[in-house]
């Protein structure tokens, strides 16, 4: 497979044309921003540790039967992925109350939600994602509301497996945010989950001390954001038990590996 030219670069990850045109390279970034790109920094070894972690989750929900863009890794920081039409619209799902959800409605932190809420927000960077209602998305023909409807048992059945994936291991799945896209194969348009999931676009606690395994590290300035998705993915079985947690060591650990296959 090919790599092509530069299609486009997101905060995080950049997207190269293939010489398949129904194909793309999904490249992962150092790069970490927060709060609309206001925050922004290189955290050596995120990205990938983040190709790695949602390798491994998007591959267990194919299994699942939840459709979406992955084919396969290609290398530390390369995914081939289907090419799709990105949905604008950015789907929240949570279970316990934090982030923008408190400070909007006044909810307090770490209120347990009764039953996963789902949001929708607008994926626009000029007015800083704004939430949108259901009824936006049909008045706007974002999507209409079979699709909408097909994309929140998706979301709810994602929430499900993700809930029980990361319980098992430890880790409470507060919230999550992922993207969908259109596929246009043999005349037939579908809509696939389009998106990484990874530390840096869910909220992971650990169950007991609930510390925090995600990019609330990077957005509160807690630090050792690299020793935290690291454990993540070590819990996940991606990487060893053994393995030192440095971005560095990180990137030896995944090139050994790769070797020894
Ligand atoms: P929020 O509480 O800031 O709205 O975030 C909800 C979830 O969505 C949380 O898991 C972080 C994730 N998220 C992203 O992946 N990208 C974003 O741009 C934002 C704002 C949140």
């Amino acid at each position: 497979m090919k790599k092509g030219k530069k299609l486009y670069e997101g905060k995080a990850k950049i997207i190269y044309a293939t010489s398949e045109k129904n194909l793309v390279i999904q490249y992962f970034k150092d790069d970490a921003t927060a709060f609309n790109n206001q925050k922004k920094s290189t955290i050596e070894g995120k990205g990938v540790l983040n190709n790695r972690i949602s390798e491994h989750i998007l591959s267990n929900l194919t299994e699942i039967g939840i459709e979406n863009h992955l084919i396969k890794r290609l290398n530390m920081r390369e995914q081939l992925v289907k090419f799709v039409d990105i949905i604008p619209i950015e789907f929240v799902v949570r279970n316990i109350a934090t982030g923008s959800l408190t400070k909007r409605l006044g909810i307090e932190d770490g209120t347990i939600l009764e039953r996963p809420l789902i949001e929708y927000y607008l994926k626009d960077d000029k007015l800083g994602d704004p939430i949108i209602s259901r009824e936006h998305i049909i008045f706007f023909n974002w999507l209409n509301a079979i699709q909408i409807k097909t994309i929140d048992t998706n979301l709810y059945r994602m929430n499900d497996f993700l809930l029980g994936m990361f319980r098992a291991v430890g880790i409470k799945l507060v919230d999550f945010k992922v993207e969908f896209g259109l596929t246009h194969e043999s005349g037939k348009t579908k809509i696939v989950l389009a998106d990484e999931i990874s530390p840096d676009t869910c909220r992971l606690w650990d169950s007991i001390t609930e510390k925090k395994l995600d990019k609330d590290r990077f957005r509160k300035d807690l630090g050792d954001l690299i020793p935290a998705y690291t454990e993540v993915a070590k819990r996940l079985g991606i990487l060893h038990e053994q393995s030192n947690v440095t971005a560095v060591n990180v990137t030896k650990l995944s090139s050994v590996k790769k070797k020894n296959k």
